[in-house]
């Protein structure tokens, strides 16, 4: 039996490889290959890539985790199943399988199997019936192939949320030259700081560059939450879900807030601190997309970060020279790595509709 990184254990006759090679060169400093079963990441490379996962068939999760742009979408805002807006910022999947906690607020901290389901059903995502996606699953014959090469029977929703980790599990990073010692001078100067006056490494540590833990930053806000009406809805129906107090009237993103509802306020409008790889593809940045590049972002800490009461005392004026503003934005470039975008992670081939339509579905066995 192995692990394969989700609490799943496979039988031992399955081929099992470790993904996401180390490369020649690559440091101990590069994040870890994880163990997956290959015939269930192929499969959930599928399904990650088939937007009839979705409602109404016009979304996959790639149509928001796109791989040329880091598993992120290059909106500030994402965009959301069709007559709905989201009111946060898609982050990227690269060595998501890594986290302990999930989404910006860090309010999903079971494992991968949830977050895909909250992915899928969740009304202003994909917006999808369990029930249905097995249905339409079940009725492509290339899914009942893959589903029982990968071991798991007849096509089911469960197998979905068990295959579609394994996918995520393949997505790490590699080849940053941080990793393989290729720094350029600007780059050296900019880590010395980050690990040093900067203080950035206070929150953002280890080898994806993140303690997995809330903190009140004080980013400013994004009107277009408020301002435009879908949006705002989005967040309501998410505030109100959470059991935050006030939602209607609520102008302010929680944060992970949701996870325990201190009553002395001293979460709200905290933010899981995100990985720090990979940045080159994933802009705009922060929970809401407010700062469209990386000078923005270190121009913010300069000044100590934004205006919050409850801000975390670390978060000071640094008074960098603008010579150090740039070997600090060097540095956070050369923490991306090569893009994933080949046919490893890529699901190339067509995804079929016209496979005959099953007569009288209703009492036909699968
Ligand atoms: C409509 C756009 C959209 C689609 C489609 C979508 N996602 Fe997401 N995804 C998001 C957004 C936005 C977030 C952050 C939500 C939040 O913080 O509340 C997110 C968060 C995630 C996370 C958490 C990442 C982290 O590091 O915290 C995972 C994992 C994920 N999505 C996987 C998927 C999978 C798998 C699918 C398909 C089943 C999918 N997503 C479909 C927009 C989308
Ligand atoms: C007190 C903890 C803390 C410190 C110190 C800190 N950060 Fe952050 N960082 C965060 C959190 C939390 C976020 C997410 C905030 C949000 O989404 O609203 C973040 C977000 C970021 C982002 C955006 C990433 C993305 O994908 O959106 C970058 C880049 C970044 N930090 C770089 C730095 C740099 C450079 C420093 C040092 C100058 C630094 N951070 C210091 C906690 C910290």
């Amino acid at each position: 039996m192995r692990f394969i990184g989700f609490g799943l254990t496979i039988a031992a006759t399955t081929t099992v490889i470790a993904v996401g090679s180390t490369a020649v060169g690559q440091s101990e400093r590069a994040v870890a290959p994880i163990e997956v079963d290959l015939a269930m990441a192929e499969l959930g490379k599928r399904l990650f890539f088939d937007p009839r996962l979705s409602g109404d068939a016009t979304l996959s999760c790639a149509s928001c985790h796109v791989p040329e742009l880091g598993f992120s979408d290059g909106l500030a805002l994402s965009e959301a199943y069709a007559g709905s807006l989201h009111f946060r910022n898609t982050p990227t999947l690269i060595n998501t399988a890594h986290r302990d906690a999930w989404m910006h607020d860090g309010r999903l901290g079971t494992n991968l199997n949830d977050v895909t389901r909250e992915m899928l059903t969740e009304t202003y995502l994909m917006n999808m019936d369990m029930r249905m996606m097995q249905e339409r699953v079940r009725q492509d014959p290339v899914y009942v192939e893959m589903f029982a090469a990968a071991g798991l029977g007849t096509p089911s929703n469960g197998g979905v949320r068990n295959a579609i980790p394994a996918y995520l599990s393949t997505l790490i990073s590699r080849g940053a030259p941080y990793d393989t010692g290729d720094l350029s001078e600007e780059a050296a100067r900019g880590e010395a700081l980050f690990f040093g006056d900067a203080g950035c490494s206070a929150c953002h540590t280890g080898d994806r560059f993140t303690d997995d833990q809330p903190h009140v930053t004080g980013v400013p806000d994004n009107p277009d939450i408020w301002a435009e009406p879908l949006r705002h809805i989005g967040f309501i129906t998410y505030a109100k879900f959470m059991g935050v107090a006030n939602y209607m009237n609520l102008r302010a993103d929680p944060g992970a807030y949701v996870r325990g509802h201190e009553a002395d306020g001293s979460t709200f409008g905290s933010f899981m601190t995100p990985t720090l790889r990979e940045l080159t593809y994933t802009g705009p940045y922060m929970h809401n997309g407010v700062f469209e590049t990386l000078y923005e972002v270190v121009a913010f800490y300069n000044d100590g970060g934004g205006d919050a009461p409850n801000k975390d005392p670390r978060l000071q004026p640094l008074g960098l020279s603008s010579g150090q503003r740039s070997d600090l934005v060097a540095f956070l470039e050369a923490l991306s790595g090569e893009p994933l975008t080949g046919p490893e992670f890529v699901w190339e081939e067509e995804i079929p509709y016209d496979y005959p339509a099953i007569e009288n579905w209703r009492e036909t066995e699968n």
